[in-house]
């Protein structure tokens, strides 16, 4: 079955790190046609356009869409995460943000991040702003529904995996009432799943855990900001941001899911071929498996696991997955 995919190059290393990814997907054999488009700092400056709501409704009908990074120098702080990339994740509903972390030997967990709600929802806002007596809040925003669907799809997901083990990771002794709502729902869904082990730990001692031994954790279900920072401590114990793929999932299928890897768009190293593809070049695998081509997906991890390429620019590292493939 042929895939249509919109592209988001982006900003920064975004295009040049998506470029690997499609040049893998093709030589894997995929069929598929692209859709690109022109979205994320750059369009901003140029234009003042973040997020056209015709674009929204575009992307909308696609079958997935493969994200480089997004994020330029001179944009305020916000304007492209909170406008493009959030929108994207509330609108499209990409509840899930999967993250997971291999290291042969020593590590091999997923992060199952919730991605809809919590602190970046955007609740609060300011008072006096500007005065001596300025009031900021900043709330998070806890559902129900949205707690629910996302433990439900980590259960899942520990039930289909060899070790079934699943970890809920807050911050339930100060965040008494979200912690509160998420341990009771946490347990409330548990008994679905008699045949996965769960443990609960606080964010501070998993910060610990991550680093002195990440091989207890097998599948992480947390709140989307715990998730935000658990997930770039992921990238760092196991090789590097440049290895961190992510899919943003509408499990639901109602619409597209986005996939993304967790490095930002550097422009520092912009243009001199130092950018890592290989978390792009995941992140497509991950899509792969979403659009069903599983065969396809296993032999793009395989590619870049055995052993995993680490010399070479951008390009050649590109070229050597994609000649394993
Ligand atoms: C990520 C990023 C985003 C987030 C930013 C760019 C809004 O850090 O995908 O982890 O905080 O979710
Ligand atoms: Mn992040």
């Amino acid at each position: 079955m042929s895939h249509t995919i919109g592209i988001i190059g982006g900003d920064g290393i975004g295009p040049e790190v998506v470029a690997e990814a499609l040049k893998v997907v093709r030589a894997v054999g995929v069929d598929f046609d692209t859709v690109e488009y022109d979205l994320g700092g750059s369009r901003y400056l140029r234009t003042g356009d973040v997020l056209p709501d015709g674009v929204l409704d575009e992307l909308r009908s696609l079958d997935a869409v493969l994200l480089g990074a997004v994020g330029a120098p001179g944009v305020p702080a916000g304007v492209i995460e909170r406008g493009l990339l959030l929108r994207l994740r509330f609108e499209l509903d990409l509840y899930v943000n999967l993250r997971p972390f291999c290291l042969p030997g020593k590590l091999d967990f997923v992060v199952v991040r919730e991605n809809t709600e919590g602190a970046y929802a955007g609740e609060g806002g300011f008072l006096r702003k500007g005065t001596d007596h300025e009031v900021a809040t900043q709330g998070s925003v806890n559902t129900r529904m949205g707690v629910e669907r996302c433990v439900r799809y980590a259960f899942e997901l520990a039930r289909s995996r060899p070790r079934r083990h699943l970890t809920l990771i807050h911050k339930t002794n100060v965040l008494t009432f979200a912690g509160d709502l998420w341990q009771r729902t946490f347990d409330a869904v548990a008994p679905e799943f008699p045949g996965v082990d769960t443990a609960y730990q606080h964010v501070d001692a998993a910060c610990i855990y991550f680093v002195e031994s990440p091989e207890r954790y097998d599948v992480i279900v947390t709140d989307n900001l715990f998730g935000d920072i658990l997930t770039d401590l992921g990238g760092a114990i196991s090789g590097g941001i440049g290895y961190a793929a992510s899919a943003n999932l509408n499990p639901a299928r109602t619409g597209p899911s986005l996939f993304e890897p967790v490095h930002g768009s550097a422009p520092d190293i912009v243009g001199t071929g130092r950018a890592n593809p290989v978390a792009a070049i995941l992140s497509a695998a991950m899509m792969l498996e979403f659009l069903g081509e599983n065969a396809a997906a296993a032999r793009v991890r395989k590619a870049c696991a055995e052993p995993r390429v680490v010399q070479g620019s951008t390009a050649e590292i590109g070229d050597a997955v994609a000649a394993r493939v």
